[in-house]
């Protein structure tokens, strides 16, 4: 029995908490925006753009093709409103969103499968149980599998930017792991979780400074496995750390101790999240700024998604570890912070749930927006305070 629908559960069991919201409410509230980003979506889309992703500097929507690394998340904020109500509605029209994105199980032209595919058929399949789900999930797997070099011991990240880059890896690659672990639970073969591994060991080694920040980017030699360079693309500087970047880290390795049980994962998880929860430079509504070591920094744009981010990862990690209340701790804050000063007023910003987030600054592009995946992960991380189920069961 899949099916968890957590719908009014914290508000029985948390109500009262210090620092506590009203779980239900804000489910209900984002419902009423999701069905305005639906409307809106529906009003727009085309068999090319389907995909809710944010909006542009006039305020329309913006909608992206399959293609695009964002493409996962509105489908997955579908299926977390099924998760809480149990509405058939929502799971119609997560079937829907769903169903758009079947094709990218072939596109082996980008590492982003685990936010395509994981997010939309993983969750339907986690609450659904439907084989043509794992079929999509399998292959999938098989398909980023392609990207995997041995010598280098990680899958490879982009192709764009070839003059720049041999084989460039960057530290988002580390939610991919999680299709991976899926695909061999779902098939026996090993494979899959031999490359989420070696992708987890070799990202340990070579992707963290000594003081416990990331870098975005690590650049290897695709003949010899050799690090060539260490640079960002949408932190401030090569040696800072990008706020969402530090967020997939926590993410990421707190998913690889879930999966392995392997202690070096666990520490890493806790260190990355001991460094949020101390940094100097986080805000004391744990919205971080988008850039640790931006240089103006009480004055910076702040990154919403990563919030959402840290928080679902803490509330896993809090299950987890020894130290959990003072991760869930954290984690609560975050969500109370998120819920009550960075959601969209009910009926406007054309239906997405959260505000203040930030794409990419260095390039100008999504500053202090909704973006769709920090309204996924929001979603995921109230989905886990509330206790439901943190992944597919074979
Ligand atoms: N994975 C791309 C980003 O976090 O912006």
């Amino acid at each position: 029995m899949k099916k968890i629908f957590i719908f009014g559960f914290v508000f029985l069991t948390h109500i009262g908490h210090a620092q506590e919201i009203d779980v239900d409410k804000v489910v209900r509230t984002s419902e009423a925006q999701v069905r305005l980003l639906l409307e809106e979506a529906r009003r727009q889309a085309d068999p090319k753009r389907v995909s809710p992703r944010t909006l542009d500097g006039d305020g329309h929507l913006v909608l992206v093709p399959p293609s695009d690394w964002t493409s996962g998340f509105f489908a997955g904020v579908l299926w977390q409103l099924y998760g809480f109500t149990g509405d058939r509605n929502w799971q119609d029209e997560a079937r829907k969103a769903t169903a758009t994105l079947a094709g990218e199980k072939y596109n082996g032209r980008t590492h982003d499968m685990g936010f395509k595919i994981y997010c939309s058929f993983g969750q339907g399949y986690r609450l659904t149980d439907d084989t043509a789900y794992r079929n999509v999930i399998v292959k999938a797997a098989q398909t980023l599998a392609t990207r995997f070099n041995p010598v280098v011991g990680c899958i490879r990240s982009w192709d764009h930017n070839s003059h720049r880059w041999d084989f460039p890896v960057i530290i988002d690659n580390m939610l991919n792991l999680e299709l991976l672990f899926a695909a061999t639970r779902l098939t026996g073969d090993s494979s899959f979780y031999d490359i989420a591994v070696s992708h987890a060991n070799t990202t340990l080694i070579n992707h963290f400074r000594p003081d416990g920040g990331s870098y975005h980017v690590v650049d290897y030699d695709p003949e010899t496995g050799q690090v060539e360079h260490r640079n960002t693309h949408q932190g401030y500087s090569d040696s800072s750390t990008w706020a969402r970047g530090q967020a997939w880290a926590l993410y990421g390795y707190t998913l690889c101790y879930r999966e392995t049980n392997d202690e070096r994962y666990r520490q890493k998880a806790v260190d990355i999240a001991r460094w949020l929860m101390d940094h100097p430079h986080m805000p004391a509504d744990g919205i971080p700024y988008w850039d640790f070591d931006a240089p103006n920094i009480s004055a910076e744009p702040r990154d919403a998604s990563a919030a959402a981010v840290i928080a679902s990862a803490l509330y896993e990690l809090s299950t987890l570890v020894a130290e959990g209340d003072a991760f869930r701790g954290f984690a609560d804050h975050i969500i109370h912070s998120l819920a009550t000063a960075y959601t969209a007023p009910a009926g406007t910003h054309h239906g997405f749930i959260l505000l203040h987030s930030t794409g990419s600054r260095p390039a100008d592009s999504e500053v202090d927006v909704p973006l769709i995946y920090a309204d996924y992960y929001f979603l995921e991380a109230l989905g886990r305070k509330a206790g439901a189920a943190l992944h597919l069961s074979d």
